[in-house]
């Protein structure tokens, strides 16, 4: 993260995103130990979370008021959204070890890529080729604010990757826990 932050518009931070969980997610399939594993998946799914919260706030609501056919792209990604939520739930509640949990993660892959695909190829250019840059780029910023909204992950081969688990816990009810922080919704 450096000075041409602020310069990107929220596709960039948006794409730069979806490139980052399928980078997790190799990384993951190339990890044997359990342990590792289970912290790079606790990575990937507090990171689509946030992602996903963001899209939903900020750029879900653009989409379906500028894009032709913007409700009913929107009514499809926010059902992907709950998709990839549901694995990632069956996900934080299997052994990092077990086979279950490297189908998940194919599972998860499979719905990303295609997530992925929709947005980048068809709903993003449609954003850019709709909305005035400047807007993109304040649109960018509040993408980035609502993500630091909820702890903020620390790449998991970082030294202080305890203090995330203290504040936000690994495991069950990850999903759940990060989008009632991220939403506001908290109940704690
Ligand atoms: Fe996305
Ligand atoms: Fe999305």
């Amino acid at each position: 993260m450096t000075e041409t932050t602020n310069e990107r518009d929220v596709v960039d931070i948006l794409s730069a995103d979806h490139q980052e969980f399928l980078a997790l997610i190799q990384q993951i399939k190339g990890t044997i130990e359990g342990e590792q594993r289970r912290d790079l998946a606790d990575t990937l799914i507090s990171e689509l979370v946030r992602h996903s919260v963001a899209e939903e706030m900020f750029v879900y609501p653009a989409m379906r008021k500028h894009l032709p056919d913007g409700a009913e792209a929107v009514a499809h990604d926010t059902a992907e959204h709950k998709e990839l939520e549901v694995t990632m739930k069956k996900l934080e509640a299997v052994d990092s070890t077990s086979s279950d949990f490297r189908e998940l993660i194919d599972q998860l892959e499979t719905t990303l890529r295609d997530h992925v695909t929709d947005e980048e190829g068809e709903q993003f250019p449609q954003l850019r080729a709709q909305i005035p840059r400047e807007d993109l780029v304040q649109m960018a910023a509040k993408v980035e604010a609502a993500k630091k909204a909820a702890p903020t992950r620390p790449h998991p081969l970082a030294p202080n990757n305890q203090v995330f688990h203290k504040l936000v816990g690994p495991g069950v009810g990850l999903v759940d826990r990060l989008r009632d922080k991220l939403t506001g919704r908290s109940t704690s």
